[in-house]
């Protein structure tokens, strides 16, 4: 369900040097982290993701620039925007995703419950919705 996937603002720390935030698996998001990978370079009006996981957990933060996600669970779709380094959104499992609105020089960082597996992926936007409709009945 898409109110399963909420914003969390993580901690932040902020002096006359700068500011640290930090991000603990199981304790500021509710997985363990497993990997830990990051989109950049983004070219102007370019987009991600189209695709859903099986099993997946994710924790999606703009850790520079912004960008949105919009996700939809097969029934509703809700646009985030992300633009802060100290929140993120959490990406629950068979949820569709798409990343877009990437601002120039823009990183995307994306903590991940499991190592990459391509079978956890579903790239077919009417198999996932087959998926979900099978799953709500
Ligand atoms: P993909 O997940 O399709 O990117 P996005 O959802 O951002 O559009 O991954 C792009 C390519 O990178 C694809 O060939 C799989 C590879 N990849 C890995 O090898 N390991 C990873 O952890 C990820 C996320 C992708």
């Amino acid at each position: 369900m898409i109110d399963d996937c909420n914003l969390i603002e993580v901690p932040k720390i902020s002096d006359g040097r700068g500011s640290l935030s930090f991000i603990e698996g199981g304790v500021h998001i509710p997985f363990d982290i497993k990997r830990v990978y990051y989109l950049y370079d983004m070219p102007g009006g370019s987009d991600r993701g189209s695709h859903a996981h099986k099993n997946l957990h994710q924790f999606i933060v703009a850790l520079s620039g912004s960008f949105d996600i919009v996700l939809d669970d097969g029934k509703d779709k809700k646009r985030f925007h992300l633009n802060r380094s100290y929140s993120g959104l959490y990406v629950c499992p068979m949820m569709w995703r798409v990343l877009d609105n990437f601002s120039s020089g823009s990183v995307c960082m994306v903590l991940a419950s499991t190592y990459y597996d391509a079978d956890d992926y579903i790239r077919n936007y009417e198999e996932f919705l087959a998926l979900t409709t099978q799953k709500n009945i």
